[in-house]
């Protein structure tokens, strides 16, 4: 049992490795730009990695590279490898690791459950997406509109708070609902949407429920069952792993579904799912991601110390998401977008500049300040066409990031 679960509070720092020791194993944080280390806050597009990450890749390819299920030890310690990683992304979602689908990327992942799933369906179906919601996992659903005859509705979000509208949401699942397509957390403005009450209205209309977890799961550890969705996808690569894709779909479910596969290929969960040769050395790289994370907290198992160390990084992210805002608060010219502090966030802020197209404010961050910040929409292209904004500046912390980073990234606010 974690301290959150178990109501006991205790100080982030006394539980979670100090921050100077988590930047020693993170090799790019040595990087330089303009005469200054590089203060990297485009997590949110994807993190850095510590150097046991690309240690588990190498020694996958260098020492155990074959394809599986062959009569020889490389290709067995290669089907040890893909083992590993379903048990730790088992640990992760909070499931049996047979739950466990490995895939290219979140996106791949989802247009394959879409063209799945919609085998079975045609007119008079609904799917229900956000427009709080990434792309991905709204194109993949719109597919079926045009292949299948499927209505695709979708549900807005509040400009001012940045927050879904649950209550169009919930009118919206019907009895002709499918599937509701969801995002935990906007990888725009950060917001954390509270998923019980999808779950259950989904539950009431006997409707699946499908999970993007790519931007919430660097900062909020799933327990799938718990949440009682039936599907959620998230990326490695945003939580100091290598460029991924993982889903927890349930093999009992999986070996129900008329997958799109090889007659030859493995027909039973969760390999029934997985097209061609997977990518051995990032599922090597997958587990050496979740054993970093698990390695920052004390506990048990790996599942209580992840726990236990995402609860931590959450006060970390916390306080310093609360002095970023509070810093751009004081400069006029800048507009945060999003949740306010105190409400369900991540520590990714999103922010515009008076007089400044958000690529020129990165640029300038970049060049004169050696801060990294990404720029656009993040193709969560909804977000900015409904707030009315070209694009954003987009700041995340990370569980590297520190104060002086996030001063300098004010200070270079400031000295535009
Ligand atoms: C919220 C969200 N969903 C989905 C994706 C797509 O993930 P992937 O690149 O693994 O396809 C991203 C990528 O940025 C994302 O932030």
């Amino acid at each position: 049992m974690n301290p959150v679960e178990s109501g006991v509070s205790a100080s982030p720092d006394a539980l979670v490795t100090a921050v100077e020791d988590i930047r020693s194993l993170f090799p790019a944080l040595e990087r330089e730009h303009a005469g200054q280390p590089v203060a990297y806050f485009d997590g949110p597009g994807g993190t850095q990695v510590p150097a046991s990450v690309t240690d588990a890749i190498t020694d996958s390819l260098l020492h155990h590279n074959a394809n599986r299920r062959w009569a020889y030890p490389a290709s067995a310690e290669v089907d040890a490898t893909v083992a590993g990683a379903r048990v730790a992304m088992g640990d992760f979602f909070g499931c049996g690791s047979d739950d466990v689908v490995f895939g290219a990327n979140m996106t791949t992942l989802t247009y394959h459950l879409s063209r799945t799933l919609g085998r079975n369906w045609g007119e008079g179906d609904e799917v229900v997406v956000t427009r709080l919601d990434h792309f991905a996992n709204i194109s993949p659903w719109r597919a079926l509109e045009v292949e299948r005859g499927v209505t695709v509705r979708d549900v807005g979000f509040h400009p001012a708070s940045g927050t879904l509208d649950m209550g169009a949401l919930a009118e919206t699942i019907t009895e002709r609902t499918r599937l509701v397509a969801i995002g935990w957390a906007s990888n725009v403005l950060g917001t954390i949407t509270d998923l019980a009450p999808v779950v259950l209205r989904a539950r009431e209309v006997g409707a699946l429920v499908f999970v993007d977890a790519v931007h919430s799961a660097p900062h909020v550890l799933p327990h799938v069952l718990e949440l009682g969705c039936d599907f959620l996808a998230c990326s490695p690569y945003k939580f100091y792993g290598p460029h991924a894709g993982v889903m927890y779909a349930p093999a009992p479910l999986l070996d129900q579904l008329d997958v799109p596969r090889l007659p030859c290929a493995p027909q039973v969960a969760p390999e029934r799912f997985e097209t061609g040769t997977q990518n051995h050395e990032a599922m090597a790289g997958t587990t050496a991601a979740v054993d970093f994370l698990a390695s920052l907290a004390p506990g048990n198992s790996r599942r209580d110390r992840l726990a236990l160390a995402y609860q931590a990084l959450h006060y970390r992210g916390d306080h310093l998401v609360g002095h970023l805002m509070r810093g751009l608060a004081e400069l006029d010219p800048v507009t945060i977008y999003g949740p306010p502090r105190g409400q369900p966030r991540t520590p990714t802020v999103a922010f515009t500049v008076d007089g400044f197209d958000a690529r020129a404010v990165a640029s300038h961050l970049s060049e004169n300040h050696a801060v990294f910040v990404s720029h656009g929409h993040f193709y969560g292209a909804h977000v900015t066409e409904d707030l009315g904004v070209s694009g954003l500046v987009r700041a995340g912390c990370a569980c590297y990031s520190t104060e002086p980073e996030v001063d300098r990234l004010l200070a270079g606010l400031r000295d535009l």
